[in-house]
């Protein structure tokens, strides 16, 4: 059982700040099961009381778990001064304190973003160590030979010295590539193209784990992920290089 404060709960479910939280239950517009609560200091029980906001129930979510498809342009990050971010493209339906996007993808990156407010699951998904694919689409400026195959197959070693882990590369036509990374260090994959003499002029992330992006999911639209497709998302591969 838990349980939380009334001004908390509110605060986190309907993306509004703690004192808006506590202004409207002080304005009556909160109710506890059935009965109209003007205390924010309630400890409520998340998951077994019915707490209304306006006559609405509030159907408790720990925590948000959203799939952008990322347009060109927008910052993955939660928030900024001036630029707009992915945060700033959820729908209010759907917006809540603490969103930020899992991982990032570069400005003119497009594809497949996560974003939540559950750090631990950012986490997993992020980390080398569980081995879960992240498969991007790269449009070149030359095209890919059996020897970069084998070269990204092995790891490749980056201009700094930094060594990747080993990476799997698709030629797909003359232009272009799938690469499946198990990491995800910046600019990782257009550093990795740049130690074999490639550009990368389009990058797009396709999945993640077994994820994969909507095909009606339009460019800078969100939707909401449920269950089924958080474990899909948390699929690691178990690739032999
Ligand atoms: N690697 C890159 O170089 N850019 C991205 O956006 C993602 C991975």
């Amino acid at each position: 059982m838990e349980k939380q404060r009334l001004d908390k709960f509110i605060s986190s479910q309907l993306n509004m700040t703690r004192s808006e939280a506590r202004s409207a239950i002080r304005t009556g517009k909160v109710t506890v099961n059935g009965l109209y609560c003007r205390d924010s200091g309630l400890a409520v029980n998340t998951q077994a009381d019915i707490i209304c906001f306006e006559g609405t129930e509030i159907e408790y979510k720990k925590y948000i778990y959203i799939m952008i498809n990322k347009p060109k342009g927008v910052l993955s990050a939660s928030n900024d001064k001036t630029r707009q971010t992915v945060v700033d493209l959820v729908p209010d339906d759907l917006k809540r304190n603490g969103l930020f996007p899992v991982g990032r993808l570069d400005r003119d990156t497009t594809g497949l973003l996560i974003i939540t407010d559950d750090g631990a699951f950012a986490h997993d998904i992020i980390s080398p160590k569980k081995f879960i694919p992240k498969s991007y689409i790269a449009t070149l400026d030359g095209t890919v030979t059996k020897d970069m195959v084998e070269i990204f197959r092995k790891g490749v070693i980056l201009a700094d010295g930094t060594k990747c882990k080993p990476a799997i590369l698709e030629p797909i036509e003359e232009n272009r590539a799938r690469l499946i990374l198990f990491e995800g260090k910046y600019h990782e994959v257009k550093r990795m193209f740049g130690t074999v003499n490639l550009g990368v002029n389009e990058l797009h992330r396709e999945s993640i784990g077994e994820l994969h992006l909507p095909e009606d999911l339009g460019s800078g639209e969100c939707v909401e992920m449920n269950k089924k497709l958080l474990i899909l998302a948390q699929k690691s591969t178990a690739y032999t290089f």
